[in-house]
């Protein structure tokens, strides 16, 4: 069967440098015969999460508009790459708009202990995200961040990219390891050969 993909590029610019190393990541996953998708997060409109927490008795969000119509692509995929550029130590504020929406998948599965996605199903997830100052501490706050994040997406954890030290915007073409590691952890995105590692694959790049 074939796998679909989904990547969402979060960042603000078009052509950024997560953005270019998501694209390459998704090349590596169509030359397996994937079926990709490749969506900006700038082209929905998400608000943020209102604390209503309403959610809290339904497993669903109440504020309507394109949350539901991603949340709905995300749940389809067979695997996903998610994009970040890094802003003060974490991931930008575009992405932590669409995760913290994603509250109402918190209260679905540990309040209302319902499962959202059928155990039979093999899923995949993996972290791109680049960051222009020398700081790795950076990588840590993601990876929590991404970790609560997949656990209510209930997918598996597999994979991180992450490169500092590249800030203007297309630097990340001057990398040509960046990209070859792009492509590589997207090809590698989409075997089922292994079961899913019990921790993500780390790769840190300066
Ligand atoms: C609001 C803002 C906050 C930033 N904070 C950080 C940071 O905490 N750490 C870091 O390494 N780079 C930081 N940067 C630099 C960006 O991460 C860097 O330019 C990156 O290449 C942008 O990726 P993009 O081209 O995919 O958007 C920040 C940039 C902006 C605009």
């Amino acid at each position: 069967m074939t796998v679909k993909v989904l990547g969402i590029s979060t960042s603000p610019r078009v052509n950024g440098n997560s953005d270019l190393l998501l694209r390459e990541a998704l090349a590596g996953a169509e030359s397996t015969g994937a079926k990709t998708e490749y969506i900006r997060l700038s082209d929905y409109n998400i608000a943020p999460c209102i604390e209503c927490n309403a959610c809290y008795k339904t497993g669903t969000c109440r504020v309507k508009d394109d949350y539901q119509r991603l949340l709905q692509k995300i749940l389809d995929t067979d695997r996903l790459i998610f994009a970040t550029p890094i802003f003060f130590m974490n991931v930008c504020a575009q992405a932590k708009t669409f995760i913290d929406r994603c509250q109402c998948l918190w209260a679905h599965k540990y309040i209302l202990k319902k499962q959202l996605i059928t155990p039979e199903r093999d899923r995949r997830a993996m972290v791109i995200a680049v960051g222009g100052s020398k700081s790795k501490k950076q990588f840590e706050s993601i990876q929590l961040t991404m970790k609560y994040y997949f656990d209510v997406l209930e997918i598996n954890y597999t994979a991180n990219l992450f490169v500092n030290q590249i800030d203007a915007i297309g630097d990340i073409q001057k990398h040509p390891e960046a990209l070859k590691e792009a492509f590589r952890l997207g090809k590698e995105l989409i075997t089922s050969e292994a079961p899913p590692p019990e921790k993500p694959v780390n790769i840190e790049l300066t």
